[in-house]
């Protein structure tokens, strides 16, 4: 019983341990999900540059299309500057939102709800403060914890 309680406590701390010590990053983590889930409609073949999107945006919305955002330089864009928090309102689960819904990105994380719950937690991670507000409500101290490694 002792050495199996051993055993139990030593297993769970690993797990916890290994589970923060690995940090999250765009390379590791981030990516395999984008390239699974929104390049689709985010990807470099066809879709455009966040300014070109906004001069033509009927045109791009008619063909279902969004804006670029398949690297990190692009996809970091909708994080902090110069699209502050935009990634984070349109792929909230409803717990951060003003009305309590979903971001209108947040059902393209996943087929399942465990599937996109697990997903944003990655996103979650991965900007590390998880804020919603635009460039014109964050503060200086908010927009430093905003992480999005490499
Ligand atoms: C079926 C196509 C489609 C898929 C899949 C999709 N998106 Fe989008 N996305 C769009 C379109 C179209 C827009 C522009 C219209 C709008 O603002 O809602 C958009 C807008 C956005 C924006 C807002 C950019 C801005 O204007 O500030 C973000 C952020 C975003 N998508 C992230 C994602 C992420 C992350 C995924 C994957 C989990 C994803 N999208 C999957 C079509 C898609």
């Amino acid at each position: 019983m002792v050495k199996t309680l051993f055993f139990l406590i030593c297993f769970v701390n690993f797990g916890i341990y290994g589970a923060s010590a690995e940090e999250v990053t765009y390379r590791r983590h981030v990516k395999p999900i984008f390239d699974e889930k929104c390049i689709g409609c985010h990807g470099k073949d066809s879709a455009p540059e966040y300014y070109a999107f906004k001069e033509e945006k009927e045109k791009w919305l008619a063909k279902g299309q969004g804006m670029r955002m398949d690297t990190y330089s692009h996809l970091i864009f909708y994080t902090a500057w110069p699209d502050t928090g935009s990634l984070m309102r349109r792929l909230d689960d409803g717990k951060n939102t003003k009305d309590g819904k979903p971001g209108n990105m947040y059902k393209y994380l996943g087929s399942t709800e465990e599937e996109r719950q697990k997903n944003l937690e990655i996103f979650k991670k991965w900007v590390g403060n998880w804020t919603l507000k635009r460039w014109n409500e964050i503060t200086k101290e908010e927009m430093n914890s905003i992480k999005v490694l490499y």
